[in-house]
């Protein structure tokens, strides 16, 4: 049985809390992109974006929420709210390059295995329109995307 239904009608917001949820709300995320009007690879794009955050959510802070609701400013489109309780960042711009992160290692036989790339916020940044991040003065992290449902020139 999956958990994966919104906890608020007005604005759907998905409790992330196991490892499955980093693909399931992604997919539940596509679908709504659809529904706004985004088309097949925009759509996909928020999907991918939305995976990596709840990726992180998962890894460094174990639980956490997403919203998804539609935004009309400053332009027409789609937001994604990632929130956690966990330790937030402590140098974001630092966190956005991609590949400063070492990523998440593991030692077996004296050898650091390395499970990640650094490169999660990085894609986010790309494949959205706009992002902030903030680490909440309660504590944890807050990462807002928003993608709009056109810009003003294509991305590379
Ligand atoms: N929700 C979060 N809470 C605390 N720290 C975070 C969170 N998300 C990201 N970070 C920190 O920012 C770094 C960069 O995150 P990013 O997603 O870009 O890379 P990664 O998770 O290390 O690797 P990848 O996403 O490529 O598997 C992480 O290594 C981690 O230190
Ligand atoms: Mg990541």
């Amino acid at each position: 049985m999956t958990m994966l239904q919104p906890v608020n009608d007005d604005r759907n917001t998905f409790a992330v809390a196991r490892a499955t949820d980093a693909y399931l709300i992604p997919g539940r995320i596509k679908e709504t992109a659809l529904e706004f009007g985004f088309d097949e690879k925009s759509a996909w794009e928020i999907e991918i974006a939305a995976s990596e955050l709840v990726d992180n959510v998962i890894r460094y802070a174990g639980t956490g929420t997403v919203a998804v609701e539609r935004i009309h400013a400053p332009r027409s489109g789609l937001r994604l709210i990632v929130d956690d309780d966990g330790p937030g960042i402590e140098n974001i711009d630092l966190a956005l390059i991609d590949g400063f992160s070492q990523g998440v290692f593991t030692v077996h036989d004296g050898r650091r295995i390395r499970h990640s790339l650094g490169v999660g916020l990085g894609a986010v940044h790309r494949l959205m329109s706009a992002m902030t991040i903030v680490n909440k003065p309660e504590g944890g992290l807050r990462v807002t995307a928003d993608k709009w449902l056109r810009e003003d020139k294509p991305k590379p």
